[in-house]
C-alpha cells in the first residue's frame, strides 16, 4: 500500500480515480482549487510551486504514483486557463515530483482525452511543448475553445511520450489516458454549453458501445496502469472511449 497523489481529486474522474484507490487500501493526498488536502491554483505558477513545496512535504514516507487529472473543458471561454491548468498544471506539478518520483521507482498517470489528436493549431502545441506559456496563451486566445482544448491535451500526451523514456531510466512509469466522453460536472457544461450542446449530443449518441463512459470507467483503467499488474506498460496512451477514437480514425493507433 502506497501514498498517491491526484490533481483534480475533488471532482468527475479525479474523485473516482481517488475513492478507488482509497478502497484498494492506499493513501491518496487530493490536490485542487477546492476540497482538498492540499489547496492550490495549478493555473498559476505561484500555485503550482505551492503545490510542489506541500507535496515533497508531505510524501518524505515516499510517492507511489502521481495522477495529473485537474483540468477544465472546452465550454470554458479563456482559452489561457485552458492551457495553464490542462497543459502546465499538470506538466510541471511531474517535473518538480521527479525526484521524489523516482526515489520509489513510482508511476504517473496522465488525464489526457480522447480529443487529443483532433485537428488544432501546431503553433499552439509547439508553444506548449517549448514550454512557452506566454507565447501558448497568447496563440491561444487567438483559437476556438475546442482546439485550444484538444491542443492543450495532445501536447500532454506528446510531452508524456517525449518523456517516456529519460523518466524511466530512473524508474518512473509514465503513461497516458483518453476519456472519450464521461459524464462529470465538467462534461454537464459542455452538453448545456449553447454552441456547442447539440453537436456533443450526437457524438454522444455515435459512441460506438452505445452509452457515455462514467468516472468509474476511468477509475477501473487508472487503478491497473497505476498498479503491479500493468508494471510493463510504460509510454501508452489508453483510449477508454467505449470505440469513439477507433470509430474516427479507423486507419490511425
Ligand atoms: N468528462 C469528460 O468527458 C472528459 C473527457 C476527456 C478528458 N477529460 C479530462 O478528465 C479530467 C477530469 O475532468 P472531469 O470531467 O472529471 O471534470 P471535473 O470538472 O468534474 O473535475 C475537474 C477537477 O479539476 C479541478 N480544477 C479545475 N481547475 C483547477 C485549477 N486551476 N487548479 C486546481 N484544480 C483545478 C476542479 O476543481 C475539479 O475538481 C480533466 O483533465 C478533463 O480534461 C474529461
Amino acid at each position: 500500500m502506497g501514498t498517491y497523489v491526484i490533481t483534480g481529486g475533488a471532482s468527475g474522474i479525479g474523485a473516482a480515480i481517488r475513492q478507488q484507490l482509497q478502497t484498494e487500501g492506499h493513501s491518496v493526498l487530493v490536490v485542487d482549487i477546492q476540497e482538498a488536502d492540499i489547496v492550490a491554483n495549478l493555473a498559476t505558477d505561484q500555485g503550482r510551486r505551492g503545490a510542489i513545496a506541500a507535496i515533497l512535504d508531505a510524501t518524505t514516507d515516499g510517492l507511489a504514483g502521481f495522477i495529473a487529472c485537474a483540468g477544465v473543458g472546452s465550454h470554458v471561454p479563456d482559452r489561457a486557463l485552458i492551457t495553464a491548468v490542462n497543459y502546465f498544471g499538470a506538466v510541471e506539478l511531474v517535473v518538480g515530483l521527479r525526484e521524489r518520483l523516482a526515489q520509489n521507482r513510482a508511476a504517473v498517470l496522465l488525464v489526457s482525452s480522447n480529443s487529443a489528436p483532433m485537428p488544432t493549431n501546431p503553433d499552439y502545441v509547439q508553444a506548449l511543448l517549448a514550454g512557452d506559456e506566454q507565447t501558448a496563451c497568447a496563440v491561444a486566445g487567438q483559437m476556438e475553445s475546442q482546439p485550444a482544448y484538444s491542443g492543450s491535451k495532445q501536447a500532454l500526451t506528446r510531452w508524456m511520450r517525449r518523456n517516456t523514456r529519460d523518466y524511466a531510466a530512473q524508474g518512473i512509469r509514465m503513461n497516458a489516458i483518453g476519456p472519450g466522453y464521461t459524464r462529470t460536472p465538467l462534461s454537464a457544461a459542455v452538453e448545456d454549453d449553447p454552441t456547442y450542446g447539440d453537436a456533443i449530443k450526437q457524438f454522444i449518441d455515435s459512441i460506438p458501445m452505445g452509452r457515455p463512459g462514467l468516472p468509474q470507467d476511468m477509475a477501473d483503467v487508472a487503478s491497473f496502469l497505476l498498479g503491479d499488474k500493468a508494471t510493463f506498460i510504460c509510454g501508452a496512451m489508453l483510449f477508454v472511449d467505449g470505440g469513439h477514437d477507433a470509430m474516427l480514425r479507423p486507419e490511425a493507433f
